[in-house]
């Protein structure tokens, strides 16, 4: 295997999905604290409160009606108020994958610990002071954090009253936040991201039928919008130390064509440019992509910006690419091939692969492939800093799990990695995804377990939020002591 001497090897999560504690030490309520529990069949939800103060919901991908506010609504179970109690117990949590020698680790700062509504002239001390200690204690077992700015956890303030992300203001608001960490936690942490899957908003297009082109319109402003707020956060944290180091984050969309029908593979060709470059050029190039007009055009687009945007977009460029990897889709012009689901990959099953649980292909190859295209194209150095594979584990009578299945899946996709890495690819970092049991984003479960620590934690809520190592937790160990050497 050849993985660099100082290949990092860790674990991912998302403060919304981990933490708990919603509305402790100050914390403001953020979008998914009104996002109930679903399962593989039934939807999750978002309760709200009409203009006259009746409740209702409406699935997360839906609008809320007009007037109406997301509440917190008696009789409804939200599974990020607890989480996984990351808040208390994140000494007992750093401590195991310190055991199984992470290098670093990835998570999540709420804006809303910091700023509980988003608006706030002087930020909130105890939010300040709690990813502090996070982080002193990462630094304690030479754990570098990877730390998100923005991973889906908005201030419902900043939603439902000012508009989100369409709305303009959001750009100041966020480098202020940007600002006030980056000062705040100046030697503590060297890595950020920007924006959690920054792609995640157009895609909605692909996998939601009928999606209105007045909603992808919304997307493309809303993107802008993140551009020029990723671009300011950038150069700012170059200015405040010029030893940070900001990447981009995209939902790692690998789309092959379903034929060699030069009708899919053109198609496909438009995927990838739609689906991950747009972001991705803009971000690492400082500048919209040749395409990006066609595109605009396509759907009556007139984006509103500002000429100072242009500048930021070239002065906020990048430092690296990060992504998420789960799985890979099929495009085809062919309507009635058979459908697949994925982490917002849609379009044709593929015949080769096969599926998990929760019907996302398993496909590490996808994975080399998805290396050495971003690579070719940006040549800036590489994370992998989402991979994993949500399954059903069984804790035993003796308190073990056995999940051999999740072994099997890792070490394929370090494999490739491996492979991506021989090809020439500058791959620095691997964080596996939910490296401990946490909330599921899409259905809001938590029977959909990645980690390779157990959190006995059901879809209901009960359970003792106690920690187990599954037999996943030895074989990581012992992947990262040997550097990937032992698989
Ligand atoms: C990514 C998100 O889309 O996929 C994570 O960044 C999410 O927040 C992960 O958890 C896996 O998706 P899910 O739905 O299985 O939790």
């Amino acid at each position: 295997m050849t993985f660099p001497k100082d290949f990092m090897w860790g674990g991912a999560t998302a403060a919304n999905q981990i933490e708990g504690a919603w509305n402790i030490g100050g914390k403001g309520m953020t979008i998914t604290d009104a996002a109930t529990a679903g399962t593989v069949s039934e939807p999750r939800y978002i309760t709200y409160k009409t203009e006259d103060g009746e409740p209702g919901k409406t699935t997360i991908f839906n609008q809320l009606p007009k007037g109406a506010k997301r509440a917190v609504i008696d009789g409804y179970y939200y599974p990020s108020h607890e989480g996984i109690d990351f808040y208390n117990r994140y000494k007992e949590d750093i401590k195991l994958f310190a055991e199984m020698g992470f290098k670093i680790f990835r998570m999540s700062i709420s804006w809303s610990r910091i700023f509980p509504k988003g608006i706030e002239e002087k930020p909130n001390q105890e939010g300040l002071d709690f990813y502090r200690k996070v982080f002193e204690e990462l630094k304690k077992y030479d754990i570098e954090p990877l730390v998100t700015l923005f991973h889906y956890d908005m201030p419902v303030y900043l939603e439902d009253e000012l508009g989100g992300w369409s709305n303009r203001e959001l750009i100041d608001l966020f480098e202020k936040y940007s600002e006030v960490v980056f000062k705040e936690y100046k030697g503590l942490v060297k890595y950020w991201l920007t924006f959690n899957e920054i792609n995640s908003s157009l895609l909605m297009r692909t996998f939601i039928p009928n999606y209105p082109n007045e909603m992808v319109c919304k997307a493309m402003q809303i993107l802008h919008n993140q551009f020029v707020a990723s671009a300011r956060a950038v150069r700012i944290a170059h200015e405040v130390d010029s030893n940070m180091v900001v990447g981009a984050m995209l939902g790692g969309v690998c789309n092959y064509p379903l034929t060699c029908n030069p009708d899919d593979v053109l198609y496909c060709q438009k995927h990838w440019q739609e689906d991950c470059y747009y972001c991705m050029d803009t971000m690492a190039r400082g500048e919209y992509p040749y395409y990006a007009q066609r595109l605009w055009k396509e759907y009556d687009m007139v984006l509103d910006t500002e000429e100072q945007d242009f500048i930021d977009l070239k002065e906020g460029k990048v430092d690296m690419i990060t992504f998420s990897y789960y799985s890979s889709g099929c495009v085809t012009k062919d309507e009635s091939a058979e459908k697949a689901k994925g982490n917002f990959t849609s379009g044709a099953k593929n015949p080769y692969l096969k599926y998990s649980e929760w019907g996302w292909s398993i496909d590490a190859q996808g994975l080399r492939y998805i290396l050495n295209e971003l690579y070719g194209r940006y040549q800036l150095p590489l994370m992998v800093v989402e991979n994993g594979l949500g399954a059903i584990d069984k804790l035993e009578e003796d308190n073990t799990i056995h999940d051999p299945y999740r072994i099997e899946y890792t070490k394929e996709h370090i494999k490739a990695m491996n492979d991506a890495i021989e090809d020439g690819v500058n791959l620095i970092a691997y964080t596996y995804w939910g490296c401990i049991d946490l909330v599921s984003a899409s259905t809001g479960e938590m029977k959909k377990r990645y980690g390779f620590i157990y959190v006995d934690r059901n879809n209901d809520g009960s359970g003792t939020l106690k920690r187990y190592k599954k037999d996943s937790f030895d074989w990581y160990k012992n992947v990262i002591k040997s550097n990937g050497e032992e698989l």
